[in-house]
């Protein structure tokens, strides 16, 4: 059974809820998906896992810094992480507000383990950027984005 890493940072709950439906998604696909906020991801956890999806909230357009923490920390793993699936989630205040550049901070750190990305088409194009809260178009990117890193960790 495929394994993967969900992990989020969340001050307000807004990236959380995000983080919580993902898990969801992934797991009626038959997927197993730890649930896990960044500050609690044991580093050597990292290599057993088979993809990563991770979420912030967007802080002056890129990632809040526990998420930058567990990236740097991540780097005891350079090398070792290549091949696997990643993909990024992000909630920001306002429309316009950057969440773009906050998805691409993230998969680029990841692009950077030498992970493997799915390009999203008619939806964000990064992943899901919620508006604050999660709301029903959200819920269907959300559905997308979990359809496509499935089949994803198939083909890896
Ligand atoms: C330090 C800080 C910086 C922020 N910077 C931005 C920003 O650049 N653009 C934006 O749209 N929202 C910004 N926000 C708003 C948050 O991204 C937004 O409230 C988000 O929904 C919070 O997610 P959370 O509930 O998971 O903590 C910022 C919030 C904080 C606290």
């Amino acid at each position: 059974m495929k394994t993967v890493l969900v992990t989020y940072y969340s001050r307000s709950g807004n990236t959380k809820k995000m983080a919580e439906m993902i898990t969801k998604g992934l797991v009626v696909r038959g997927i197993k998906a730890d649930l896990i906020p960044v500050e609690e991801v044991p580093i050597d956890s990292l290599p057993g896992y088979d993809g990563y999806i991770v979420g912030s909230p967007n802080y002056f357009g890129t990632m809040a810094w526990p998420i930058k923490k567990f990236v740097d920390e991540s780097v005891k793993y350079y090398k070792k992480l290549e091949g696997k699936a990643a993909a990024a989630f992000t909630s920001e205040g306002v429309i316009g507000g950057g969440g773009d550049a906050v998805l691409l901070d993230i998969l680029k750190c990841f692009l950077i383990h030498g992970c493997v990305v799915q390009g999203l088409t008619g939806i964000g194009h990064f992943g899901p950027v919620a508006i604050g809260a999660p709301d029903e178009r959200i819920g269907k990117e959300v559905d997308i984005l979990v359809e496509r890193f499935g089949a994803l960790l198939e083909k890896l």
